[in-house]
């Protein structure tokens, strides 16, 4: 049999549940995947973590697994890796030993809602104006804060110049380019963005942020663009001479993936949390609804593109909650078999501010509510709630997005959407029964990490830019609003109302 010359590239999708690599090819199909799940460490409520090197390890069976199931493909036929992930989990190591000195505090971690008070000095927005987010426990800086001021010794290392902080993006890479032998200290302008220690016009890391902060500059990794190539894999390891071309955090990569190029085209990941991002041009604009602003991606030296961003904290991990803390289903897709045995809620409504509330409320003191029972709910009706949660805040953000991009003469007029919960039809159709506009799902479900390989691939000329993720894109389903309008707007209003028993819950 003669050799295989083809050419693909990977994603690796460093994500909050898992580590995956998978392969593509030209058309953007996929050829190959591996994945491993990494443990969710709890250490007290309120906190998550993962541990960094576990990460890594995973990183590497997930590419060697990849590989494997593509008999005759090696890193000989993979002209370009991109990497995509998890965003504001924040990673703090030692340059000199390559030792994390504390586990990854992840995205939905809330330890931190004290030192964000303490810096908001009496406005949460007292940074907005400069890196387009409020002051909430879900970002990296005031983590890395957090692992300074409560880590043995780390703060002495850190004012030495001995370590070095970054999102999983930057820990990955720097790891793959050879660690403590020359590892390359890079993050993109999307991850960046997500630290608010970026300023979003200028796309540097900000002096006054950092030091309001005390994370001293030598910690931080240099900001490059999304797609370019930043170095390549090391000897000795794997991926051996393979350019590592694109980063994208996952979020930002999915809006790629799913080719909205154009002021006012969304998507909406359903993952572990969900996230709506419409793009906004080149134009920064700054929410008045609760949103965040944040680059969306900068392709080589061409300008950067900003997007709005809705961000929900829990959405599948409502599922898996429901599966793992309550055992009422045994795999998450049976939360569709047990919601479809009801016609409808039954009065439930469940709030699943696990992590607070993000966008469009910011408030890291709500916690979880399960309302409106009576003894006629059953089971059905409580899985229908979990399913509807998801759709209730999509629509929360979506009307946040609308009346920001009002503003600015841009109108949603349908929403790309991907992730694990698309498949639940159930769900998608509820979702534009809330939306009141067309949902609309494409063949290629992977979208994050297609738009991760698509970043890697037009930096090394594999894909000639934008037009080609166009082509690529292809139409799979489409849900159109069908519910009558008295009643999509009661249950909203009752949603709204469970939404406010959620608030000021922590002592
Ligand atoms: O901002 C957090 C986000 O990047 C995590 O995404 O897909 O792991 O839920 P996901």
């Amino acid at each position: 049999m003669s050799p295989n010359t083809q050419k693909y590239v990977m994603a690796i999708d460093q994500g909050t549940t898992s580590s995956r690599a998978i392969l593509f090819d030209h058309s953007g199909q996929i050829v190959s995947t591996g994945q491993l799940e990494h443990e969710q460490i709890f250490p007290r409520a309120g906190w998550v973590e993962h541990d960094p090197k576990e990460i890594w390890r995973n990183v590497r069976q997930a590419v060697a697994q990849c590989l494997a199931a593509s008999k005759d493909i090696n890193s000989s036929n993979i002209v370009a890796v991109g990497i995509t992930n998890q965003r504001e989990t924040a990673v703090v190591w030692d340059k000199t030993t390559g030792e994390p000195v504390y586990n990854a505090i992840v995205w939905q971690d809330t330890r931190t809602d004290k030192i964000c008070d303490e810096l908001a000095q009496g406005d949460d927005d007292r940074f907005k104006e400069r890196c387009g987010l409020p002051l909430a426990t879900y970002f990296a800086g005031p983590k890395v804060k957090w692992i300074l001021d409560n880590v043995d010794g780390a703060r002495e290392k850190a004012e030495r110049g001995d370590l070095l902080l970054g999102t999983t993006d930057s820990w990955v890479v720097w790891n793959m380019t050879g660690g403590v032998q020359g590892g390359v200290h890079v993050t993109d302008v999307t991850n960046a963005s997500r630290t608010m220690l970026m300023n979003l016009d200028t796309l540097d890391w900000n002096p006054d942020i950092c030091a309001a902060m005390g994370i001293p500059m030598s910690m931080l990794p240099e900001i490059k663009s999304s797609s370019e190539v930043y170095g390549e894999g090391r000897k000795g390891g794997f991926l051996v001479g393979v350019p590592i071309a694109g980063i994208l955090g996952d979020q930002q990569a999915a809006t790629f993936g799913q080719a909205c190029f154009e002021r006012g085209m969304a998507k909406n990941t359903y993952g572990t949390g969900c996230f709506m991002l419409m793009n906004t041009g080149e134009e920064v604009i700054h929410s008045r609804n609760g949103l965040l602003t944040t680059v969306c991606y900068k392709i080589g030296d061409n300008k950067p593109v900003y997007a709005l961003e809705g961000s929900i904290a829990v959405a599948g991990s409502l599922v898996q909650w429901v599966r793992d803390n309550l055992g009422l289903i045994k795999d998450a897709a049976e939360i569709e078999t047990l919601a479809t045995t009801v016609d409808d809620n039954g009065g439930a409504y469940f709030v699943p501010a696990f992590s607070g509330l993000f966008a469009p409320y910011w408030k890291d003191d709500a916690r979880g509510a399960l309302v409106g029972l009576t003894r006629y709910v059953n089971k059905g009706h409580i899985a229908r709630a979990v399913i509807e949660s998801t759709a209730f805040q999509t629509r929360e953000v979506a009307e946040a997005m609308a009346a920001d991009a009002k503003d600015a003469d841009i109108e949603l007029t349908e929403l790309k959407v991907d992730g694990g919960m698309t498949a639940n039809e159930t769900l998608m159709q509820f979702q534009a029964d809330q939306l009141g506009v067309a949902v609309v799902r494409p063949k290629v479900a992977e979208t994050t990490a297609l738009g991760a390989a698509y970043a890697a691939g037009i930096a090394v000329g594999y894909w000639d830019g934008e037009q080609d993720v166009i082509d690529n894109w292809a139409e799979d389903a489409r849900w159109e609003p069908q519910v009558d309008e008295d009643e999509r707007e009661r249950t909203y209003r009752l949603w709204q109302k469970a939404v406010t028993r959620t608030f000021d819950w922590v002592d």
